[in-house]
């Protein structure tokens, strides 16, 4: 549940927070039957007394708008429950003209995830992306400079479908393995990765096809997928990437659609597929003909060891269709990404990418068009992959100084994150209020699950705090993990109420 506070505002916190409650209600973002977060938790989040939740429900129950329910909390009202609605207007039922499809967005730990990570007292170590201050606006300024006087007119038009040309041919030269460039017709530039994975879900799966997945995965991929209709056939992953030993009987057994996996620096886990699994998990997918999407925004970005070929770099029967982004080697607002694969489905995607958007931001295309071309974005990334290993280390080190015996972590040769698992059965949902009580916010490794397990893992971000911030986030997970087990002991009712999830 989203909230945003001004606490230098005349109006007070809790008529804030109930104002804010009213227009999402409003809105048709909280239907009729969600359950407001518990007076305590949503307390712990926003950082502010119980009681001023109290009156922000109150105001809310006196407008009829909630309502409060023994045993079940505060609930929103249904507004046709009477002739002119609870709200005072006669309103569309906008809660049944939905598609079932928007429903699968609806992960309440990820919103509350959100809103104690946008506090300005909270250090976020939840969000998965490069750091703000290493990008390199001057260098954008003056491409977006030069594009506009240079090519102005026909960089804001629109450009192909299937993206601007030169750039299909530098990002075939960017994947380029042993001197061998990939053709440019058998790239797409996409708007983001997240567009490439809709797309490839739209193109390639119909309601109730299987979908193999490592558990946990990119939870914007259980989204797309869940949202195509497909199911999932999970497969739990060690510290050599996805146990592909398990996958062989599956496979035969009921005969899934599509593969997908990330293989380098996964997100969320951090892990990578050692070489003998790739060239399992290709085997097994050329065998049963079966393709594999590999998910790559992570892999140029190793601070240590032998790079491992990509899954596309091994393939030689058009298996694998590839998907990589510049949202974490660059920065995300450009919205680039491209996917590699065999042309005929690239045609088909692009057909379907008609249909959605038209076509890329042009400009923003050739920015990184000419920033491949001229080597800077070769430059970005070395200069990357000398901070981000600092950083890491400065997590290792402050999570060994503080986190022994309350937590167990990886130690991830490359990408954005470490994954570490609560000891003693203490769940991730319990410790997010208490880690936003204690200023410091972390992802939910459950939310990376397709089936509700993880409940003690969590995802750490190691890139986007500042260096000087690393060592007390981690002090202050620390504390709030010892204030939960400390409150599990003293009193289990309490733990009851956190432990309640929120809709
Ligand atoms: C594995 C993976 N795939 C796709 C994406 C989406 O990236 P983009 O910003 O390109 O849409 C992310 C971003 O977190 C990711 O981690």
């Amino acid at each position: 549940m989203y909230v945003e506070l001004d606490r230098e505002s005349d109006l007070p916190l809790y008529l804030q927070i109930s104002n804010q409650i009213r227009q999402r209600i409003s809105a048709g973002d909280l239907p009729a039957g969600t359950k407001l977060p518990p007076e305590r938790r949503m307390a712990a989040m926003l950082g502010v007394n119980r009681t001023t939740i109290v009156s922000a429900y109150r105001e809310l129950a006196a407008d009829g708008l909630v309502e409060g329910h023994v045993g079940r909390g505060t609930v929103v009202a249904d507004p046709d429950s009477d002739a002119t609605g609870a709200h005072g207007t006669f309103q569309i039922p906008w809660n049944q003209l939905f598609t079932s499809t928007t429903e699968v967005m609806n992960d309440p730990l990820l919103r509350d995830t959100t809103m104690i990570s946008s506090r300005s007292d909270v250090i976020s170590l939840a969000t998965g992306i490069p750091s703000p201050e290493l990008y390199p606006i001057e260098l954008i300024r003056s491409l977006l400079d030069e594009a506009l006087h240079s090519g102005g007119q026909t960089l804001l038009q629109h450009c192909p479908t299937e993206g601007y040309g030169p750039l299909r041919a530098a990002l075939g030269r960017w994947m380029a393995v042993e001197e061998r460039p990939i053709d440019p017709a058998s790239v797409l530039i996409v708007a983001g990765s997240q567009q490439g994975l809709y797309l490839l879900a739209r193109t390639l799966l119909d309601p109730g096809d299987l979908v193999v997945i490592e558990s946990p995965t990119y939870l914007g991929a259980l989204q797309v997928f869940r949202a195509a209709g497909a199911r999932l056939l999970p497969i739990p992953i060690d510290a050599s990437g996805m146990r592909v030993g398990l996958l062989e009987d599956l496979i035969a057994r009921r005969r899934p659609k599509l593969i997908y996996t990330l293989p380098s620096f996964q997100n969320p886990s951090g892990g990578t597929m050692s070489f003998d699994r790739r060239r399992r998990l290709l085997e097994l997918a050329e065998r049963f003909r079966i393709p594999i999407i590999e998910d790559d925004p992570y892999s140029v970005l190793r601070y240590e060891g032998v790079p491992l070929p990509t899954l596309h770099a091994l393939d030689q029967r058009g298996t694998v269709i590839y998907l990589s982004t510049l949202s974490k080697i660059l920065f995300p607002g450009f919205r680039i990404g491209w996917i590699a694969g065999p042309q005929p489905v690239i045609k088909r995607l692009a057909l379907m990418k008609q249909i959605v958007d038209l076509d890329t931001n042009p400009l923003a295309q050739w920015a990184v068009w000419a920033l491949l071309d001229r080597g800077h974005l070769l430059e970005h990334v070395d200069e990357l992959r000398s901070i981000y290993p600092y950083r890491r280390d400065l997590m290792l080190d402050a999570l060994n100084r503080h986190c022994q015996g309350l937590l167990d972590w990886n130690r991830p040769l490359g990408g954005f994150y470490i994954w570490a698992h609560l000891r003693d059965g203490l769940r991730t949902r319990d410790l997010l209020p208490e880690a936003a009580r204690f200023g410091v916010s972390v992802a939910p490794g459950e939310s990376f699950h397709p089936d509700g397990e993880g409940e003690s893992t969590l995802r750490l971000n190691f890139t986007l705090p500042a260096p000087e911030d690393i060592d007390e986030a981690v002090r202050r997970l620390a504390a709030a993990i010892s204030s939960l087990r400390g409150s599990r002991g003293a009193d289990d009712r309490q733990l009851q109420e956190t432990a309640t999830p929120i809709v």
